[in-house]
């Protein structure tokens, strides 16, 4: 985009008037002014500076919920090529990256945004936004084994912080349990419970924090509601 169109759509002044400030020496691109026309730069990367004082523009946010079914990887591009949670999302026409992640054998809850302050917050442990799992486990466990869930359990690293641990059916040869953890390290349900000896041989996500998969079918994603939005950014006091 060129520099001036860049000024105008981020609503510094016109383009004519972008013209002006540019010819005037005002205007900086990663650090160096800029006193030729016809620069033109990329608003994703470039740093543009108006008196020394950084110009951004405004991009519409959005928020996308998706049900990630399984066999999905969470990143923007996969080495072995396998099939990404971006391209069930392509048909929103919209740049969004994942909040957190979602192993590719896990289903479930993922939300997607370009709202980086609110994913920054919402993925970090010191808000402590609960997301609720439910896993399908290798035997039954025993109450001591889902109270030991409940109070930590030592991972290579570090002990878990306390969760909330119900048995929802118990049975042979699997049982199902809900996990409701506040923090979010890498595959971590999985390697609590393998940690118990009850490896994982199925998981699902429920609810990242006030959002539920509530009337959604797998592979689908929807727009959150304006209602929902406040909600997430009220949880972790974005203003
Ligand atoms: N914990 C896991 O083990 N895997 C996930 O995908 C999410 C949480």
């Amino acid at each position: 985009m060129r520099l001036q169109k860049y000024l105008s759509t981020a609503g510094v002044c016109s383009r004519r008037a972008g013209e002006a400030l540019i010819k005037e020496g005002r205007v900086k691109v990663n650090g160096d002014v800029v006193t030729e026309m016809g620069v033109t730069i990329n608003p994703d990367s470039d740093q543009v500076e108006v008196d020394g004082r950084p110009v951004k523009t405004v991009k519409k946010k959005e928020y996308i919920l998706l049900y990630k079914p399984v066999g999905y990887v969470t990143t923007a591009k996969d080495p072995f090529d396998r099939p990404t949670v971006l391209a069930l999302v392509r048909d929103a026409n919209v740049r969004v990256f994942p909040v957190g992640r979602l192993d590719i054998n896990t289903s479930g809850l993922l939300l997607l945004t370009n709202d980086g302050e609110l994913a920054n917050r919402l993925t970090h442990p010191s808000y402590g936004v609960e997301k609720e799992y439910l896993a399908r486990i290798h035997d039954i466990p025993t109450a001591k084994v889902l109270n030991q869930l409940a109070r930590g359990v030592q991972l290579e690293d570090g002990m878990t912080a306390p969760a909330q641990v119900r048995l929802v059916k118990g049975g042979r040869p699997t049982s199902q349990v809900s996990l409701t953890l506040k923090e979010g390290r890498n595959r971590q349900v999985r390697r609590m419970l393998e940690a118990v000896g009850h490896p994982v041989v199925g998981l699902k996500r429920l609810r990242f924090g006030s959002l539920t998969l509530r009337g959604m079918k797998v592979g689908e994603w929807r727009r959150l509601t304006a209602e929902e939005i406040r909600a997430l950014r009220q949880a972790v006091k974005v203003t």
